[in-house]
């Protein structure tokens, strides 16, 4: 007899599907309230951290060199106040294979997948994690099947996630492409379903422990280098795994007077899920529109609990303009010969400001690069932005309206950033967690939970708790 694929038996199964999928019953974690065990879940990768560096040298991943971008400190020094102007440098993680830090999740979650016998992985992504997947599949002889949300209904793509899905295939993977929509998660539940490959899930704490070794090797290299810790790391944030991953690193290596600034380019105002707006933006990741829902309610995603919790982790979330990141795209080729994709530039521009409000003797880091490629590029994204009806000017980005125009800075003195209100960030958080599990009364546990998960103190998450009116 033929199995009942229909939508809603499909949907119905999803916890059961993924649970095969992925071999984590996430219900071990759960209290029955609103607290899970976050820790206990991250520790069931059954890897030491020891382990997770030998798997991810044996297939080339990680060791990404550093690199301080002198010219651009120079110029950051010419717009600040005397004194002012952190040392700025940059992890080169485009030296992974594949080209990111993805690379880093991607190697433990197959590496996993081929201890468990499975013969192949599926991931679903529209972004670097494809390509990362595609190679460590090839590298350990899997198969690889990546899903991609890729075109609006009139089949038109954006031109960085066109350029994914040729990565992906370059590597051997079979892409599916699907336009953007709700249909998503269910062709991924049946794939993972028919296939009975690996779901190398993005959020799975294989994939966020792949990342610890990034601020581990960071710590490392500045006290070797420098004879200290980094000030600052900024992190180019979407989904949160880049954030929790180096900020738990950084943690390991003893890095905890570090403070972590994520970076997003601001898409306020756009829609991601709307068919309209799907190709009105010129960045598929590191922007707002995963950002801050990810932020608000990691769980989004595709397993039951995420491991990527950036909340936990963040001291400022600051946002850039969409056409201050093309901007220090060719600043950082034409200063320092580093012709570098798009994500790693977001925290680089966040970087150029932030640097400004620093002392000279303090460091600042991007911990990452990304590959650049045909997809990439200024030019392809800005006749995109042209096509799509964008207009595009030389002025003062803090104007920019996200679908309407790209404001690309007049000079450097224009890069500037907004912070996000991190407080409203956290209650809305909170707000979600209690609504996820409808609950109206919050037990000791639940209130530790929170105060972890938010980064921030009791009386904090009291307050919150008092205004939404649960009981505690
Ligand atoms: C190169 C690069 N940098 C940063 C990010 C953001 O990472 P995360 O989604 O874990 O926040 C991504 C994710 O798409 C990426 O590919």
């Amino acid at each position: 007899m033929t199995k009942d694929m229909s939508y809603d038996v499909i949907m119905e199964r999803r916890t059961e599907i993924m649970k095969t999928a992925v071999g984590i019953d996430y219900e071990i974690f759960e209290s029955g309230s609103i607290a899970f065990d976050y820790e206990r879940m991250m520790k069931e990768t059954g890897y030491s951290f020891q382990e997770i560096k030998e798997i991810q040298e044996t297939t080339g991943v990680g060791n990404t060199p550093v690199y301080e971008l002198r010219n651009i400190t120079q110029l950051a020094r010419k717009f600040a106040p005397k004194g002012k102007g952190a040392r700025i440098f940059i992890k080169d993680e485009a030296g992974n294979p594949s080209g990111s830090f993805k690379a880093r999740r991607a190697a433990t979650a197959c590496y996993h997948a081929k201890r468990l016998g499975y013969k192949g992985v599926i991931a679903a992504t529209s972004g670097n994690y494809g390509a990362a997947v595609a190679s460590q599949a090839a590298m350990l002889g899997l198969k690889c099947i990546v899903l991609q949300e890729c075109y609006d209904s009139r089949g038109i793509g954006q031109p960085e996630i066109i350029e994914k899905a040729r990565a992906c295939e370059a590597l051997g993977a079979e892409v599916i492409q699907l336009s953007v929509g709700p249909e998503l998660f269910y062709t991924f539940l049946v794939l993972l379903e028919e296939t009975g490959y690996f779901n190398a899930s993005l959020y799975s704490p294989f994939g966020i422990a792949g990342v610890e070794t990034l601020g581990y090797e960071l710590s490392m290299e500045f006290r070797e280098k420098e004879g200290r810790d980094p000030d600052v790391v900024v992190i180019t944030n979407a989904g949160g795994g880049n954030l929790t991953g180096t900020a738990r690193g950084l943690i390991r290596a003893g890095a905890r007077d570090t403070k972590i600034v994520g970076a997003s380019v601001s898409l306020h105002g756009l829609h991601m899920a709307s068919d309209t707006q799907f190709n009105k933006k010129s960045f598929t990741t590191g922007h707002t529109g995963f950002g801050i829902p990810f932020a608000t309610w990691p769980d989004r995603s595709d397993v039951p609990r995420s491991a990527a919790r950036p909340l936990r982790y963040m001291d400022r979330y600051v946002t850039v303009n969409q056409g201050s990141v093309f901007y220090m795209t060719e600043l950082l080729a034409q200063l320092e010969g580093l012709e570098r994709g798009p994500a790693g530039n977001t925290a680089l521009s966040a970087a150029f400001y932030l640097a400004q409000e620093m002392d000279e003797d303090q460091i600042i880091v991007v911990q990452e690069t990304e590959y650049t490629g045909a997809g990439k590029h200024i030019n392809p994204q800005l006749t995109f932005a042209k096509e799509n009806g964008i207009e595009i000017i030389i002025g003062d980005p803090s104007k920019e309206i996200p679908g309407k125009n790209i404001i690309l800075p007049k000079d450097p003195s224009y890069i500037k950033i907004e912070e996000l209100d991190l407080n409203k960030t956290k209650k809305s958080y909170i707000k979600n967690a209690i609504n996820h599990v409808k609950a109206t009364n919050a037990t000791k546990e639940d209130l530790d939970f929170l105060v972890e998960d938010t980064k921030s103190n009791i009386e904090f998450v009291k307050t919150t708790l008092d205004e939404l009116g649960i009981s505690h």
